[in-house]
């Protein structure tokens, strides 16, 4: 097993910036540096004001306060990070193609192939090359024939080393992972790579939760755990259309079922439906992959998770619109909350970005506020659409850092994240700015229909009649 003394990441965002950030803090006798082309990104990350890191996690700013210029570094020096490296994660984003052969299913590889490029063009010494990034089944060869056609005479390891934390509790999903997942090569020097990568994990994370498998089954099994879990989501919000017909409580439903131990409790919130970069992205994939190996029942089982969450948003916009006496133009709507999930500033995917969009084509006059989302990037979300013009985005929508402003003469509210903050504002005082009857769309279950009928609110919870 080598000994590792220097670590380099390709990509510092929503990953590479939280994963090797732990791993700086657990092993304080190895240099990690971060490199990323995206110099603003990095400038962030070396923002000497903490609360500007580019990204936001819960516990991420303190460990960054702690290792940064120690034996963490953020830079846009890829070649010589690469160079001096023994170790190089790939953590480049692998967005769906907009373009070509797979468009809008297959992951774009463009920014991992042009990693691997400027690998092979720059070592000159053995490297262990970690593929960080989620990328479809087969992907570790595409890599390996592009670095080992190098002529520099290096030998490269291939490992995949998918992540598994998610956004909003990341820096405790990595200290406390419930198993990180190394696939490579079954010979010698393969297995001498596996080792020398679970060696890093062992400074925090017990041996048993470090498995080790072939570099295929890595690769394939990410996919599918973001399938498995999406696929939760997605019952779940099919049960909850269904109990706003019955008078069941999809609450009741999901205790109910959650405690049957084959079950299990986690994932079974039924809400606006979910969002990220990763789940719709990563199906899509797996649907691509399945249908190009003439798999098309499989194909069309996981496609079903995708069509059933665009159905769940839908579903959320037309409510609104029907509640509101089938008309919302020129009506003021507060949304409250435009991230995917609480405690990130990551609005990739967002259920809020459809929503406003349905909203915005029946002329409705959006007010959002969002504790951690710029008012910037929120337009650049709607923009992404081009469903209208920029100018008539920031015309009919609108962005504040206040939301007791925004709720003023509102005719209605969109919970659309589950933050905190919103259960503990003074509704008896939301509900006297409002215009009457003040309406509430709950969108993640987060307040109490007994109560918000007793302050006079109109109060729609989703899953619940
Ligand atoms: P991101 O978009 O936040 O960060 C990717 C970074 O890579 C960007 O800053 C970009 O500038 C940089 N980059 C692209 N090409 C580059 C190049 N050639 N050289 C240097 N830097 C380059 O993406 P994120 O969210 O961190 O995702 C990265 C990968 O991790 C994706 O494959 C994603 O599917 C996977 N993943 C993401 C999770 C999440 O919660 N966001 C969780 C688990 C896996």
């Amino acid at each position: 097993m080598k000994k590792v003394n220097k670590i380099c990441c390709i990509g510092a965002g929503y990953v590479g910036g939280p994963t090797m950030s732990v791993i700086a803090s657990q092993c304080p006798e190895i240099t990690v540096t971060v490199v990323d082309i995206n110099q603003a990104r990095i400038d962030q990350w070396n923002d000497s004001d903490l609360d500007n890191l580019p990204v936001y996690e819960p516990g991420l700013k303190e460990i960054v306060a702690k290792t940064r210029g120690k034996n963490l570094f953020f830079s846009t020096e890829v070649d010589k990070a690469i160079d001096e490296a023994e170790i190089i994660f790939i953590s480049v984003n692998t967005p769906t193609k907009t373009y070509g052969k797979g468009k809008g299913q297959a992951a774009d590889l463009k920014f991992v192939e042009l990693c691997a490029r400027n690998i092979a063009k720059i070592a000159k010494t053995d490297k262990i090359v970690v593929e960080k990034s989620t990328l479809p089944v087969r992907t570790a060869s595409a890599i390996k024939s592009i670095l080992e056609n190098t002529g520099n005479g290096v030998k490269f390891e291939i490992l995949s080393n998918p992540e598994f934390l998610a956004e909003g509790t990341a820096v405790e999903d990595l200290l406390q992972a419930d198993r990180v997942l190394i696939g490579g090569d079954e010979t010698p020097s393969g297995q001498e790579a596996k080792d020398t990568l679970s060696s890093i994990y062992a400074h925090w994370l017990p041996k048993e939760r470090i498995l080790q498998t072939n570099v295929w089954s890595s690769e394939l099994s990410k996919l599918v755990a973001n399938a498995f879990l999406a696929q939760r989501v997605s019952s779940i919000n099919a049960i909850s259309a269904l109990c706003e017909r019955t008078d069941a409580n999809v609450a009741e439903v999901s205790r109910a079922i959650g405690t049957d131990s084959r079950i299990g409790p986690k994932f079974l919130n039924a809400s606006v439906g979910f969002g990220g970069s990763c789940f719709q992205k990563d199906i899509l994939n797996l649907v691509y992959i399945s249908r190009s190996f003439g798999l098309n029942e499989v194909a069309d089982y996981w496609e079903q998770v995708i069509i059933m969450n665009d159905y769940q948003k839908r579903r959320f916009a037309e409510n609104i619109i029907s509640t509101l006496y089938n008309t919302v133009s020129g009506k003021k709507i507060v949304f409250l909350g435009w991230a995917f999930k609480k405690d990130t500033n990551d609005t990739r995917e967002s259920a809020a970005i459809n929503i406003a969009d349905a909203l915005l084509e029946e002329k409705a006059e959006i007010v959002v506020y969002d504790p951690k989302v710029s008012a910037d990037r929120i337009y650049a979300d709607l923009d992404y659409l081009e469903t209208r013009s920029p100018e008539e985005n920031r015309k009919l929508l609108t962005v504040v850092s206040n939301p007791m402003d925004a709720v003023q003469d509102a005719h209605a509210i969109a919970i659309l994240t589950e933050w905190d903050e919103f259960k503990n504002y003074d509704w008896d005082i939301i509900f006297e700015k409002m215009l009457k009857p003040a309406f509430v769309f709950d969108g993640r279950r987060l307040l109490s229909k007994e109560d918000m009928e007793a302050k006079g609110f109109q109060y729609y919870k989703i899953g619940q009649s």
